[in-house]
């Protein structure tokens, strides 16, 4: 059902970015940037480091504020609202580099993803009242629900600093998930992952989308997570949209792989993250 839907043509955007701008000072990290992302579909964003992909995150989940542009979620606009009013609008996400609370466990970092979802008031809670009893007794379930959801149901007692570092990535997205977002935007999901935790992650996506109905934005540098999930991928390269296409045209495209390249002939090695997707466009035209 969501899959034939998923395919579907005529599908509205959910997720509708316009002329985005991002300048740090004198420096443009992005500019020009638009983006159309349809309900129930995933969409992937890839290009070499410093392109400026996580602060175009940064900028729709409203982390930074942009310098000009607009972004509109399921056709209302969210560009200017504060970032909690645009998670209470349901855009979740993960961050580059995982941000736990390493001294709590698994199920207590998903319960602080679903405070919005809370509606017994402090006194409620300070006089353990039944609703808010109640409202407790759910949270937990809930949480449970999403660690057992992302592959990880046995960890929810366990500190979170004290998880292998795929298990922490999986968490994020429990407490991304958890409070019931209609995006969930990954900032490099697959980082730190072997090929096997990379394939466990490209099921989950499609689950994310096809059992929740969620629809998805990733960055990512493994390009074969990236060829498995997306619908459709963007390029970015210095700060702009160099092309956006379907997995097969982007592979394609040579232009793509000169940007990967072009950078990394100005650098002395290519970090781990760029190593990965070079190697495997090279494979391509070799
Ligand atoms: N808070 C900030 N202040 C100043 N400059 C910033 C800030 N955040 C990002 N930049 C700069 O903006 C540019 C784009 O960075 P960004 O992190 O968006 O790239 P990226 O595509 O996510 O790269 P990577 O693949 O390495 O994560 C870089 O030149 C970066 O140094
Ligand atoms: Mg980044």
């Amino acid at each position: 059902m969501l899959d034939a839907h998923a395919k579907s043509p005529a599908r509205l955007p959910l997720l509708d970015v316009r002329g985005l701008k991002k300048a740090f000072g004198g420096m443009i990290a992005i500019q020009n940037v638009d983006l159309s992302v349809p309900e129930g579909s995933v969409h992937a964003i890839i290009g070499p480091n410093g392109a400026g992909k996580t602060t175009a995150f940064n900028c729709i989940t409203a982390f930074v504020k942009p310098t000009s542009g607009r972004v509109y979620l399921g056709g209302e606009r969210i560009d200017g609202l504060p970032a909690h009013v645009v998670a209470r609008h349901g855009v979740a996400r993960t961050y580059q580099n995982v941000r736990l609370f390493p001294n709590m466990t698994a199920l207590e970092n998903v319960l602080v993803g679903q405070h919005r979802r809370l509606k017994a008031t402090f006194w409620e809670a300070i006089a353990g009242t039944g609703r808010f009893r109640r409202e407790e007794a759910e949270a937990r379930e809930r949480a449970r629900h999403y660690l057992a959801f992302v592959g990880i149901p046995r960890r929810a007692d366990d500190l979170a600093r004290n998880m292998p570092y795929g298990d922490q990535r999986r968490l994020e997205i429990a407490r991304a998930l958890v409070g019931g977002p209609r995006i969930l935007m990954l900032d490099e999901p697959a980082a730190g992952m072997n090929p096997a935790e990379g394939k466990a992650l490209v099921e989950l996506i499609g689950r994310v989308r096809d059992e929740l109905g969620v629809t998805v934005v990733l960055i990512e540098h493994h390009m074969r997570v990236v060829m498995a999930v997306a619908e459709r991928i963007t390029v970015f390269n210095r700060g702009a949209i160099l092309t956006e296409g379907t997995p097969a045209e982007i592979q394609a495209d040579d232009r793509v792989i000169e940007a990967y390249l072009g950078r990394r002939s100005g650098q002395i090695a290519a970090p781990a993250a760029e190593a990965e997707p070079l190697r495997q466009m090279e494979a391509r035209i070799a």
